[in-house]
């Protein structure tokens, strides 16, 4: 149930029941990323007063140290939900390692851990460009009461019970699903709330749009060079349109808005290309398919695969259903 004007906190409130899960634990969950989505906002708003305020490394006027946003998205994700004690374990791509929260201590019955990349696109803030966050959730599969393990967080893709990004951009956005379709909700910076802005959210089931970094054509699988000569080919609505920022989340919600594929194919430098199942393929994967999208490794369903390790990296082929289908008939046929 959507309605206009409706705040994000009264939409987590009002579709609360139609989750099968109804403890109100998801829904604070939620409330906390809202939180430290804001937080968060209001230091990349900054960034570009960084020559002023002083650069990362510096001692600022009250004596702290300037961070990296990077660090400090990291740092107020993890407070917030450390603080709250909303869930048990965190998982960031900014950590060597998970952390584990007093989920030793028999009084914490929190069920869920958070995987996230707290500043996604993060080569594009000292040039004014949209960067995002990330996050993942799932509920532990070891018992309550008993210290987190990285069982907790190698679990497959379609075990995800919510996922959303936030994008830092010419507008600020929250845009999540928990299983029941995608909702985008956009910042009303005045007064700090959240608002529902996008209902519903669908892919397209056809674009014209791709997105790849084209700058290492060379060492991009053959599959991938015959897609891209496909997109490029003058026939029937092609070409497409090459549209690429560099930030997962911007491109994906562009593509999302308007229909298109964003592609991180392996290559003769990356085996397993660039971006992380766990805090990037698997979330945009599970909105993706949320939104009627589809998301591969060019072969496999993104959510179907059985991760090894925390920072493992795979393939990423993710979009309008009809040209991942598509760009996996090329990757096929190049067997
Ligand atoms: P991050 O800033 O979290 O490291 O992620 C950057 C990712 C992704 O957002 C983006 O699409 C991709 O890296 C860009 O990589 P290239 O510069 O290799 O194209
Ligand atoms: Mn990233
Ligand atoms: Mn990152």
């Amino acid at each position: 149930m959507s309605r206009k004007n409706q705040t994000l906190g009264e939409f987590i409130i009002e579709n609360q029941s139609s989750f099968k899960y109804t403890s109100g634990e998801l829904s604070r969950l939620i409330n906390s990323i809202r939180l430290a989505a804001k937080v968060v906002n209001h230091e990349v708003n900054k960034a570009g007063l960084v020559d002023i305020i002083g650069a990362a490394g510096d001692t600022n006027i009250q004596g702290e140290d300037q961070q990296k946003l990077d660090v400090y998205a990291n740092e107020k994700f993890i407070q917030t939900l450390t603080n709250r004690n909303i869930v048990c374990g965190i998982a960031s791509e900014e950590e060597d390692d998970f952390i584990s929260i007093n989920s030793q201590d028999e009084n914490n019955q929190n069920k869920y851990v958070v995987l996230i990349d707290p500043l996604d696109g993060s080569s594009n803030i000292d040039v004014n460009v949209s960067v995002g966050t990330i996050f993942s959730i799932y509920r532990r599969v070891t018992p309550v009461g008993t210290p987190v393990t990285i069982d907790d967080f190698l679990q497959k893709g379609n075990q995800q019970v919510a996922a959303g990004y936030v994008v830092y951009g010419t507008s600020t956005m929250l845009v999540y699903t928990t299983g029941d379709g995608v909702n985008g909700f956009t910042l009303n910076p005045a007064l700090g709330t959240l608002y529902l802005s996008h209902p519903n959210m669908q892919f397209p089931e056809d674009g014209n749009i791709y997105s790849i970094n084209e700058g290492n054509y060379n060492h991009f699988p053959q599959g991938v060079k015959d897609y891209l000569k496909y997109c490029q080919k003058e026939e029937d609505n092609r070409p497409y349109t090459s549209r690429y920022i560099g930030s997962l989340v911007s491109d994906f919600h562009r593509n999302m808005i308007k229909g298109g594929i964003y592609i991180y194919p392996k290559s003769s430098k990356n085996a397993a290309g660039k971006l992380r199942l766990l805090y990037e393929c698997n979330p945009m994967a599970y909105i993706a398919e949320q939104a009627n999208g589809k998301a591969s490794d060019g072969f496999t369903r993104i959510l179907d695969i059985e991760p090894t390790e925390l920072h493992q990296r795979v393939p990423f082929f993710c979009g309008s259903t009809n040209m991942v289908e598509k760009a996996e008939e090329f990757m096929q046929n190049a067997e």
